[in-house]
C-alpha cells in the first residue's frame, strides 16, 4: 500500500463495532438461554475467527448485514477437527476459558504469529481450577480437557491482561462457588460489564480485584456493538497532527479502560472532546470531536507513559510513539515489554519503522524513547503482517515528506478492514 503525505482530515464517521466486545458477546450469546441479536458486529477477522470455532463447537449462527444472531438455548458440543483461532489471541485465550468449562476435549490452534505467544499465563491458572491442557510448551496448539465442575479459584494476575482475567471468569461461570481474579494494574472490564448486563453478577472490588459469585448462566438479549474505540485512534491521531483538520466519529465505544490514549493527546496538546454519551448494556458510547492542531495547552510536563497506564494504552502505544515524534520534548514509554508478545514484538517493530522516517528513538528491554519533534520523511514500512503497526505508520505516512509504502499492509483486515477506505475518504490531499 502506498501513501501519500495529507493536508488535513475532515468528515464524519461511524466505525463498525469494537472487536474486545464483539467476540465476548459472540461468546455470551453462544451461552444464552434466549436468542441474542448483535449488531454493529465488528468486521475484524479476529471476530470471524470467534465466530466460526462457535460454529465448529456446534453453535448456529446466523449473519444479516451487521447482524449475527444467535438462537440461544444451545449447548457447546465435541468439535470434528481443531479450532483454529487465526491471529486471534483474544479468541484462543477466552475460548480456552469457555472450553475449560464444558465436558468436552478441543484443541485450539493459531496462524504462525498466535503460535509463538505465550500461553502458560491462561493455562495455570484453567489447571488451578482443574481443566487439564495439553501444549507445544507454552504455546498453541493447545489441547483443552475441560470439566464443567471447576473448582472455584483466587488468582493473582501474574501479567496484566485481559484476556487471562476473562478466560478465568468465563471458565468461572462452572466453577463450583466464588472465582476471584485479583489485578495489580486495571485492565480493560468488557467481560465484567457485560457479564453484569446479561445478568450474571460480577463485582469489582476497592482493590480492583473482580469477584463472580456462583455458578451462571446468560440469558442472552441483543445488542448494539458500539464503534472500535481502538479503530477510532487512528483517526483521532491524525486529525490532531495535521492543522485545519475537523472530525467527528460517532456511537463509538468511551470506555475508561479503553480511552486513556485520549486523556494522554490531550494532555500532549490535542483538542478533543466527546459528548452524546449514552450506554448498551453497560458500556458507555458516545461521540469524539477533534478539531487539528496542538493547542498549546498541553498539560503534561513529564511525558512518560508508564506503570499502571500502560494496560489502559496497551494497543494504542505504537500510534502514541509516532505522536510522539511530533510532540516539543519527545516521549518515553517505559513498563511495556508486553508490548514484545502481541502480534509481533511491536517495541522493535515501532522503533525501527520510525528510525526508517528519520525520527531518533532509543530502545530499551520495557519500552522506547521517542525523541521529537522531527519532521518525518516517507519510507519503505514493514508491518509485520501486524495490524496496529500497519495503521499506526499510516498515519506517520500522512504527516511524513514524500510517499511511505506499507509492506503486507492487508494485515489491517485483522482488526479493521475499512481502514484504507476510510482513512481516503476523509483525508484532504
Ligand atoms: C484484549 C486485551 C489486550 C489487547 C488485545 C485485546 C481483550 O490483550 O492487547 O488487543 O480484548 O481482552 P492482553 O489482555 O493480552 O493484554
Amino acid at each position: 500500500m502506498k501513501l501519500q503525505p495529507a493536508r488535513h482530515i475532515a468528515g464524519e464517521l461511524r466505525l463498525p463495532g469494537d472487536k474486545s466486545i464483539s467476540h465476548r458477546v459472540a461468546l455470551i450469546a453462544a451461552l444464552g438461554e434466549v436468542s441474542s441479536e448483535i449488531s454493529n458486529f465488528s468486521t475484524a477477522a479476529d471476530c470471524a475467527s470467534t465466530l466460526s470455532c462457535l460454529r465448529e463447537l456446534g453453535i448456529s449462527i446466523e449473519q444479516k448485514q451487521d447482524k449475527v444472531i444467535f438462537a440461544g438455548g444451545q449447548e457447546l458440543s465435541t468439535p470434528l477437527g481443531p479450532l483454529d483461532c487465526g491471529n486471534s489471541g483474544s479468541t484462543l485465550r477466552m475460548l480456552a476459558g469457555v472450553l475449560a468449562g464444558h465436558d468436552l476435549t478441543a484443541e485450539l490452534t493459531g496462524d504462525a504469529s498466535l503460535s509463538t505467544r505465550p500461553m502458560r499465563r491462561i493455562i495455570e491458572p484453567l489447571e488451578m481450577m482443574g481443566a487439564k491442557i495439553e501444549s507445544n510448551d507454552g504455546k498453541a496448539p493447545l489441547k483443552v480437557h475441560g470439566s464443567s465442575r471447576l473448582n472455584p479459584i483466587t488468582y493473582k494476575l501474574p501479567v496484566a491482561s485481559a484476556q487471562v482475567k476473562s478466560a478465568i471468569l468465563f471458565a468461572g461461570l462452572n466453577a463450583t462457588g466464588r472465582t476471584t481474579v485479583i489485578e495489580t494494574s486495571p485492565t480493560r472490564d468488557h467481560t465484567e460489564r457485560l457479564f453484569n448486563g446479561f445478568d450474571v453478577p460480577v463485582t469489582t472490588n476497592l482493590d480492583h480485584s473482580v469477584t463472580l459469585w456462583a455458578q451462571g448462566r446468560f440469558l442472552g438479549g441483543s445488542m448494539t456493538v458500539p464503534g472500535d474505540v481502538s479503530s477510532a485512534a487512528y483517526f483521532v491521531a491524525a486529525a490532531m497532527l495535521l492543522a485545519d483538520s475537523q472530525l467527528t466519529i460517532e456511537g463509538v465505544g468511551l470506555n475508561p479502560t479503553r480511552t486513556a490514549f485520549l486523556s494522554v493527546l490531550t494532555s500532549w496538546g490535542a483538542d478533543i472532546s466527546t459528548t452524546d454519551v449514552q450506554t448498551e448494556r453497560n458500556e458507555p458510547f458516545g461521540t469524539i470531536n477533534v478539531r487539528g492542531g496542538l493547542n498549546g495547552t498541553a498539560t503534561a510536563t513529564d511525558r512518560t507513559l508508564s506503570g499502571s497506564m500502560i494496560p489502559s494504552l496497551i494497543d494504542e502505544l505504537p500510534l502514541l510513539a509516532v505522536v510522539g515524534s511530533q510532540i516539543e520534548g519527545g516521549i518515553q514509554i517505559r513498563d511495556a515489554a508486553e508490548l514484545r508478545h502481541k502480534e509481533s514484538d511491536r517495541l522493535a517493530a515501532t522503533a525501527a519503522n520510525l528510525r526508517a522516517m528519520g525520527a531518533a528513538v532509543e530502545e530499551f528491554d520495557d519500552g522506547l524513547r521517542v525523541h521529537g519533534p522531527t519532521k518525518l520523511h516517507g519510507a519503505f514500512i514493514d508491518s509485520h503482517g501486524d495490524h496496529r503497526i500497519a495503521m499506526a505508520f499510516s498515519v506517520a505516512a500522512l504527516i511524513a515528506e514524500g510517499e511511505t509504502e506499507i509492506d503486507g499492509a492487508e494485515c489491517v483486515a485483522v482488526s479493521f478492514p475499512e481502514f484504507f477506505p476510510l482513512l481516503e475518504s476523509v483525508a484532504q490531499t
